[in-house]
């Protein structure tokens, strides 16, 4: 293997590194990320792809889905996921309705994640429809990470988060948008929650480096959610998902034992605490002096 792609290396990961992976055969990992600290851990284990993911909207402000999430809000924790990254590319997911209602709106959007969020693309969800509005955004110098297949922005008209192109005239329409998307300048493609056989096909039929969730292990990376991958998400196990910690329960177990030593006196020990400071009677009561002096410790009215 190439030094690119390892975790030692610390080149910035960028929109051609990450074509080249694809022809190389280096599989991309990619992670959602909401805030330095958790970007800082993926970036020094050497994760290629940071998602400022409207997940956000679940795992964080606690939604039933994604649709409530704003430009605002994703660009928000996208300056954020920026101070705690060095090597990692950082991608800004465009929430609900940021690039449906005029090409003017679509690209004032799309170059807000890179001017204001510090990050290095934009994703956006959506295929044949989306791609007049691709080719906009990457003619204007913004790179766009597509997104086909279960799109969760559609979790209506979708009847709930299913796996999408289980017919062969389903699979059809996703190949369709997959080639459209990347034919209109994508440079990587997100395919979520799709049969892994559909994903290999696309996988071979598309020149841009296609990165799976759900979606089989013929992609040529992978995403997680990090609450998922860090098994921080307490009630959701989706079948896709491989937990690589326990940070719920072993934050519960945590959180319990503060509580308990707090309680018993155990915390704060002395390892813990400031050195005392010896303060004679004179200069204490010269303190206590000036406090009353003091307009805002002085009597009211
Ligand atoms: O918002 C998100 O986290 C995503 C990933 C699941 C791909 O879109």
């Amino acid at each position: 293997m190439s030094g690119t792609g390892h975790a030692s290396d610390q080149r910035p990961v960028t929109v051609p590194r990450l074509r080249t992976m694809k022809s190389e055969g280096t599989r991309i990992t990619m992670v959602t990320a909401y805030d330095a600290t958790f970007a800082r851990l993926f970036d020094e284990a050497g994760i290629d792809v940071l998602l400022v993911g409207d997940s956000l909207g679940m795992v964080v402000q606690g939604q039933s889905s994604t649709l409530p999430v704003t430009v605002d809000e994703v660009i928000y924790h996208c300056r954020a996921v920026a101070r705690g990254t060095r090597r990692a590319h950082i991608v800004g997911d465009m929430p609900f309705l940021s690039w449906q209602l005029s090409p003017e709106d679509a690209l004032r959007n799309a170059g807000r994640f890179l001017s204001e969020g510090g990050a290095q693309a934009v994703k956006l969800e959506g295929g044949v429809d989306a791609a007049p509005t691709i080719e906009r955004i990457v003619k204007a110098g913004v790179p766009v990470m597509g997104h086909v297949g279960l799109t969760p922005q559609s979790v209506h008209a979708m009847g709930g988060f299913r796996v999408q192109g289980k017919t062969e005239e389903a699979a059809a329409r996703v190949l369709a948008d997959a080639i459209a998307v990347a034919e209109a300048g994508a440079y990587s493609l997100v395919l979520e929650g799709i049969p892994s056989d559909l994903a290999q096909r696309i996988t071979k039929s598309i020149d841009i480096p296609t990165i799976g969730i759900g979606a089989g292990p013929h992609c040529d990376g992978q995403v997680l959610v990090c609450y998922d991958l860090l098994g921080l998400t307490a009630d959701m196990k989706p079948k896709f998902v491989k937990r690589y910690a326990e940070f719920f329960e072993d934050g519960l177990a945590a959180a319990r034992l503060y509580r308990d030593e707090v309680r018993s006196g155990v915390f704060p020990s002395e390892a813990h605490s400031f050195g005392n400071v010896k303060v004679d009677d004179a200069t204490a009561s010269s303190l206590s002096l000036v406090r009353t002096a003091h307009p805002a410790y002085g009597p009211k009215g």
